[in-house]
């Protein structure tokens, strides 16, 4: 899988992806990564890529010129790419998606800065618009960088064990459950009986339960979203968590 990003500071990006997974997965060829600097495609002689606002305003906006000469750069090399604008004016980026982009071959993926991108940018040239969190960064490179490890950890052969990525948090529409490790007993505090007695069912059972019951507690908004039984329903009702009409699982 390959990601184009253009970006005003490439150097923000590798140090992360020289390391830990995705490190190994450019080894392996499983995924690559390549940058673009916007300002390269700025065509006067300062390099300029930004200008004051239509209509007035505080900061600069990034103009459309260098950005989609950026873009159509990508484009003439390897078409088809599938071109993504970051900004947290886009859809919240959850991992359906993530797990949608995954499946795409390749991704462009376009970093703003200042206040904003050219509206003309969004309307004619990126497929999509993704916010990271309802919260505003400097800019898109982190958001990129979340992008493009969401999304390659869901590559095939990316992670060791395929199944880790399917377990986790959100993969099931719930959040995960608890985890512990040695040691047994950490300062007063032990690991649940349960998960030393090797009953398999029995874990299997306390660990959906923990998820609902943690999910119910800090984002009630996902269980109703997620498909619970009668039993899941009930279960979290006597422990004080007010079901909703999504119960029907
Ligand atoms: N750029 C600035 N803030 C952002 C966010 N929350 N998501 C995506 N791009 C951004």
């Amino acid at each position: 899988m390959r990601f184009d990003v253009l970006t005003l500071f490439p150097g923000m990006f590798r140090s992360y992806l020289d390391e830990s997974i995705l490190s190994r997965a450019q080894a392996r060829g499983l995924i690559e990564v390549a940058f673009r600097n916007i300002r390269d495609y700025s065509t006067d002689k300062h390099h300029t890529v930004d200008d004051a606002p239509y209509g007035g305003g505080a900061g600069m906006v990034l103009m459309p010129d260098p950005v989609v000469a950026a873009i159509e750069a990508v484009e003439r090399e390897r078409p088809g790419g599938h071109v993504i604008l970051l900004t947290p004016c886009g859809r919240l980026l959850r991992q359906e998606r993530a797990r949608e982009l995954a499946m795409m071959p390749h991704l462009v993926l376009i970093c703003g800065r200042y206040e904003g991108v050219d509206e003309r940018v969004a309307g004619g040239y990126a497929r999509e618009e993704l916010s990271i969190g309802d919260y505003v960064l400097c800019g898109g490179e982190l958001p990129a960088l979340v992008v493009i490890e969401a999304v390659a950890r869901l590559v095939p052969g990316v992670l060791g064990a395929e199944e880790a990525a399917a377990k986790d948090s959100f993969a099931g529409g719930l959040l995960e459950h608890p985890q512990y490790t040695r040691p047994r007993e950490f300062r007063g505090t032990a690991v649940p009986d349960v998960l030393l007695g090797g009953d398999h069912a029995r874990i299997a059972r306390w660990r959906r339960e923990q998820s609902l019951l943690r999910t119910a507690r800090v984002r009630p908004d996902l269980l109703a979203q997620s498909n619970l039984t009668d039993e899941e329903v009930a279960f979290l009702g006597k422990q004080g968590y007010v079901v909703g009409p999504w119960k029907k699982g």
